[in-house]
């Protein structure tokens, strides 16, 4: 937990319209005052990030959430996963206070309370609802620690609150469903799964066509099929090129390995490993728990990313992961990765 200290420090900072790395249980997230459009363009300068691209605005509670979008009976229902890893797009209320480039001209609001306690203190402290897309520049990967934010930005760019040693709990960003359509439709997965969705809202969910388009390998997204917009864009790359679906390493290569797939190196016992073995593979999950792979997923490119920059390694191999559940999460975010 960080010292009350630091809370006070990144409170101040936001009040005065500057941005701050917030830590939650998904990814490290670049917070501003999402009321103040001058601090919520610092967010898109500092990111990169695309002008059309709007951001997830989180706040500490239910009641905060209903001041700002409209809330069916679908999202009342959905709200008992909050705080947690799911963001609601909601209708927004007019006149609203937010700024407008928080939303990028949409009528919608993506909307989440975050599982983090320092995050939802930190949140209810600044008074005001909190912009924060992932704390990386647009397009690498995501951050699930703080040193991964400090990859991306430097001390003079960037408070970031948080204890070094903490890594965030999913490391992997928080599903969107957009509530606005008539039926559910699944806008990014994550570790809440769209059956899980469909059981508590005991209704049909449907997935966006942009992420089966991509699910079956076609890239060719079309803008009008994008309703996330992030999602358009290149995602989550590593500096060194990923191949996907890998079963043994080639000379030039360095692996992420899953489950019993160790691409043919034997010597692999669970238990037995560091993190990394024979300075090329490591294992997202060595008992194949898709849920352990998840978290890991981010934090494991990053070190490969270093160690394949540091050894003159010119690609990550990637072993395959099923398909189900979280598995969806991960060849999702792995399938950006691959294509960049
Ligand atoms: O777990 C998370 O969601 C993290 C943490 C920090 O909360 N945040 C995050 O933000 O992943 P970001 O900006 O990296 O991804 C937000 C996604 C983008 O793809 C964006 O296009 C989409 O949310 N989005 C935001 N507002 C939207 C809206 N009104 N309608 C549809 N998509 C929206
Ligand atoms: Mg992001």
């Amino acid at each position: 937990m960080a010292h009350k200290d630091d809370i006070e420090t990144a409170v101040k900072l936001i009040k005065k319209g500057e941005l701050v790395a917030m830590p939650t249980e998904t990814v490290y997230g670049l917070a501003a005052d999402a009321c103040n459009e001058e601090a919520c363009q610092k967010i898109y300068a500092l990111k990169q990030r695309p002008s059309n691209n709007p951001l997830i605005v989180h706040v500490h509670d239910l009641e905060a959430a209903k001041s700002l979008a409209y809330f069916s009976h679908d999202a009342l229902k959905l709200s008992s996963l909050w705080p947690g890893p799911i963001t609601m797009v909601l209708p927004q209320i007019h006149p609203s206070a937010l700024a407008a480039c928080v939303t990028a001209g949409l009528n919608t609001i993506a909307l989440r309370i975050p599982a983090h306690d320092l995050a939802v203190e930190f949140i209810k402290k600044t008074g005001v609802p909190i912009a924060a897309p992932s704390a990386n520049i647009s397009g690498r990967i995501s951050p699930s620690n703080k040193s991964h934010v400090r990859a991306n930005f430097t001390a003079d760019e960037l408070y970031v609150l948080g204890e070094s040693s903490e890594g965030c709990k999913y490391g992997l960003e928080s599903t969107i469903i957009d509530l606005t359509t008539d039926i559910p439709t699944l806008l990014r997965y994550g570790f809440i799964t769209p059956e899980l969705i469909a059981e508590v809202l005991d209704k049909q969910v449907v997935i966006h066509k942009s992420l089966r388009q991509f699910e079956s390998g076609d890239f060719s997204v079309s803008s009008e099929k994008i309703k996330a917009p992030g999602m358009s864009y290149k995602h989550y790359a590593p500096n060194t090129k990923v191949r996907l679906n890998a079963t043994h390493l080639s000379a030039d290569e360095i692996g992420l390995a899953f489950g019993h797939n160790n691409f043919g190196l034997q010597g692999q016992e669970s238990g037995k490993i560091n993190k990394i073995y024979k300075d090329r593979i490591i294992n997202l999950s060595i008992s194949g728990d898709l849920t352990e792979a998840a978290s890991n997923l981010f934090e494991y490119l990053h070190i490969l990313d270093d160690l394949a920059i540091k050894n003159d390694y010119k690609f990550i191999a990637v072993a395959s992961i099923p398909n189900s559940g979280v598995g969806l999460a991960i060849n999702d975010r792995l399938g950006r990765a691959a294509k960049s």
